[in-house]
């Protein structure tokens, strides 16, 4: 498996504290079968307190520890890149880091609120020839609301990752229904682990996720999931995934507002 969404690098975010928790993350992600991890730290501590040279020596001290331990995993690195409007300018000087050095960026739209320059960043980072990967829509307040704002950047090309411990409720009730919803409309691309501790629900394990989307989607199509689409994705290759379906009769929106 691939996992594209991880706080791994020690004391650079809201991750682990320390080497050592860093190394057991690895070491439980490698256990469950992923192959290779994308250590995206939240870009904003990276260059407020830290920078790229020092995360990319944390990836080598880790990837030169598994070599060592004969752990059958590797990471690369990325970032989670807080959508503001000094993004496009930072992927340019190279303090915004796509995935693994590919054209896919990992971004993190605000949480609360709709701030009106969203789209146009969005669409800045494509003219670049950037590919977006919007982090947890699910737990995006303008997506929970406007649900086709995100069909609509889906089926202008950008993609989508939800994490896995959405569909298995651990962001509560509301987040695993509007999850399921994504599911339904196909408006899910990958799942990934956005991972912070080596144990309890923000460990890097992602079987829970697998096996709740299989049950949405069929076994082939999450599997895709964490398998070919993060791969395609780490190596640069194109991703193809179909369009958004409107939402079937049986789910509607309203059930995320409506509790
Ligand atoms: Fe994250």
């Amino acid at each position: 498996m691939y996992d594209l969404h991880a706080h791994i690098l020690p004391s650079v975010d809201d991750g682990p504290k320390t080497m050592e928790d860093t190394l057991a993350m690895a070491v439980a992600a490698a256990e469950q079968g992923t192959k290779m991890l994308l250590a995206t730290p939240h870009r904003k501590d990276v260059t407020e307190q830290s920078s790229v040279a020092h995360i990319q020596s944390l990836v080598d001290e880790v990837n030169a520890w598994l070599v060592e331990h004969e752990i059958d995993m590797t990471m690369v690195l990325g970032m989670e890149n807080h959508l503001d409007l000094d993004l496009p300018d930072e992927v340019s000087a190279g303090r915004a880091l796509p995935m693994n050095g590919t054209n896919y960026i990992l971004v993190e739209m605000p949480f609360f609120g709709r701030p009106n320059y969203v789209e146009e960043v969005l669409f800045q980072l494509q003219l670049q020839g950037m590919t977006p990967v919007l982090a947890h829509p699910e737990r995006i307040e303008a997506f929970q609301r406007d649900p086709d704002l995100l069909a609509k950047f889906v089926n202008i090309g950008m993609l989508t990752q939800v994490t896995a411990g959405s569909p298995v409720g651990h962001f509560g009730k509301s987040v695993e229904r509007f999850t399921r919803d994504l599911f339904d409309r196909n408006l899910v691309h990958i799942l990934a682990s956005d991972t912070h501790n080596p144990a309890g629900p923000r460990s890097p394990v992602l079987g829970p996720g697998i096996e709740a989307a299989a049950r949405l989607v069929g076994a082939d199509a999450a599997n895709r999931m964490v398998v070919d689409t993060p791969k395609a994705i780490l190596e640069g290759k194109t991703v193809e995934v179909g369009p958004s379906r409107p939402r079937s009769s049986s789910g509607g929106w309203w059930r995320f507002w409506a509790r």
